[in-house]
């Protein structure tokens, strides 16, 4: 097996490869918001005047999703160059040119020279922010963001949890199991951590317990406001749970 660990060149590579663009493109055409999205969106972004900045774009499922929702000032980013000329091309198909787009990286500290400071919301969706390798890197991440919003700012987003249920507990016990032993895949950087692969190509993804993301909400100059697993927020169509399993959604506001 290689041995390799996982880098952000690796996640990169894997969101570029025509398995995972052709996957993220088909969703953002026609798969759109998931109802809880749509749900936290209007609850915590009244405002559809507001400038939003939404990390991890992909093809761009939730940036015309929130263009059809009325909001008209949205600039959108991802490190995944076609990912982003999909959405780019699906913004100019649906009439939404006015989105801005940029390649780029949420860990950059650069990021405010190349968007600015002047956002008023922020969005990492469907995990993104967990598709990170190493919590240092996700905290980078997050204090980006803190450092491009403004004061009061919410920022929703999404993660796993490994505690959601007890056959998970199980099987994270097993792992935690392996780790001890050092017989864990050797190319993971963190316990919680997956590398898998499946229709929409190979993904890196780290699976948090809730107290990790609340440690690093507030280490990063965010207050926790909202934290729900999906069901209990709406009840999703066949095809998004066909695309996308259970989730934590979590929102925060800039200190
Ligand atoms: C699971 S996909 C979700 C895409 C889209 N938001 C959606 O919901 O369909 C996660 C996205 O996060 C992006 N991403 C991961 N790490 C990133 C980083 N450091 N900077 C910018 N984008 C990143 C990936 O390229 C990928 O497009």
């Amino acid at each position: 097996m290689e041995t390799k660990k996982i880098t952000p060149a690796t996640v990169r590579a894997d969101f570029n490869d025509l398995l995972a663009v052709v996957h993220y493109t088909r969703a953002a055409h026609g798969l759109g918001l998931w109802r809880s999205e749509r749900t936290l969106i209007e609850r915590f972004f009244p405002d559809r005047t507001a400038h939003l900045l939404e990390a991890g774009c992909g093809a761009g499922r939730v940036t015309l999703g929130l263009w059809e929702l009325g909001y008209r000032q949205i600039t959108a980013f991802d490190f995944a160059e076609e990912l982003v000329d999909q959405a780019q091309s699906l913004a100019a198909e649906r009439n939404a040119g006015a989105i801005t787009f940029q390649h780029a990286d949420a860990t950059d500290p650069e990021l405010p020279n190349l968007l600015g400071y002047t956002f008023s919301g922020a969005l990492f969706m469907f995990n993104g922010l967990m598709q990170i390798p190493g919590r240092a890197n996700r905290r980078q991440a997050l204090h980006e963001l803190h450092r491009v919003c403004r004061p009061g700012a919410p920022l929703l987003f999404t993660t796993h949890d490994r505690d959601a249920s007890p056959t998970e507990r199980v099987l994270w016990r097993l792992e935690a199991a392996r780790w001890a032993r050092g017989e864990q895949d050797p190319r993971l950087v963190e316990f919680g951590d997956r590398y898998f692969a499946d229709e929409a190509g190979r993904t890196f993804m780290h699976l948090p317990d809730r107290q990790e993301i609340l440690d690093d909400l507030a280490a990063t100059g965010w207050t926790h406001a909202f934290d729900a697993m999906r069901g209990e927020i709406a009840r999703e169509s066949s095809a998004v749970h066909a695309f996308s399993d259970e989730c934590r959604f979590w929102v925060a506001r800039r200190v």
